[in-house]
């Protein structure tokens, strides 16, 4: 397999009060809401595992980490994402990740002053420059204000 391949993911969780906010392996400090999920609830690096996944057509997370396992509970998503990646190298070999674009739809908190960090996090697990991931943020209007979700494309180069 060789040449360039995008792949699109999404994730979305609802939101609830007591509980962890992890967007790209960020705990978002004072949100007073939280995801409700079996994982870390972070959407983020799930509709990310889902595009890296969709880029190679491997399937999606869910058949790696099924939402029934208990062993899955609590689980650390960058764990799914580094699973992800090493999957794709047995299956694909070599490649390399151009660039990456994801969105996340929240009324609240403003993630702007997280974006950074956001960013560094994500680059760090990609192992690639910070300036190659995009993450820009959107709220529902109010529309859906318990309720979180991210949407993701990347570029993949394949050997
Ligand atoms: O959804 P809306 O277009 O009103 O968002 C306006 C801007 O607010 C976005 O472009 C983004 O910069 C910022 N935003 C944010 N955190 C959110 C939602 C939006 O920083 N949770
Ligand atoms: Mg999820």
């Amino acid at each position: 397999m060789d040449g360039l391949r995008i792949g699109y993911g999404e994730d979305a969780h609802a939101l609830a009060p007591g509980r962890p906010l992890v967007i790209g392996a960020v705990t978002v400090a004072g949100s007073p809401l939280g995801t409700v999920a079996h994982s870390d609830g972070d959407v983020l690096l799930h509709a990310l595992s889902d595009a890296l996944l969709a880029a190679c057509a491997m399937g999606d997370i869910g058949q790696y980490f099924p939402p029934s396992n208990p062993n899955y509970r609590g689980l650390d998503s960058r764990v799914i994402l580094q699973t992800v990646l090493q999957r794709l190298a047995d299956q694909v070999g070599e490649f390399s990740i151009l660039n990456l674009s994801a969105v996340v739809i929240l009324d609240q908190p403003r993630l702007g002053p997280t974006r950074r960090d956001i960013q560094r996090q994500v680059a760090g697990e990609l192992g690639i420059d910070v300036s190659r991931v995009g993450v820009t943020f959107k709220t529902s209007e109010g529309m859906t204000p318990d309720f979180i979700q991210a949407r993701a494309t990347v570029l993949l180069r394949t050997e």
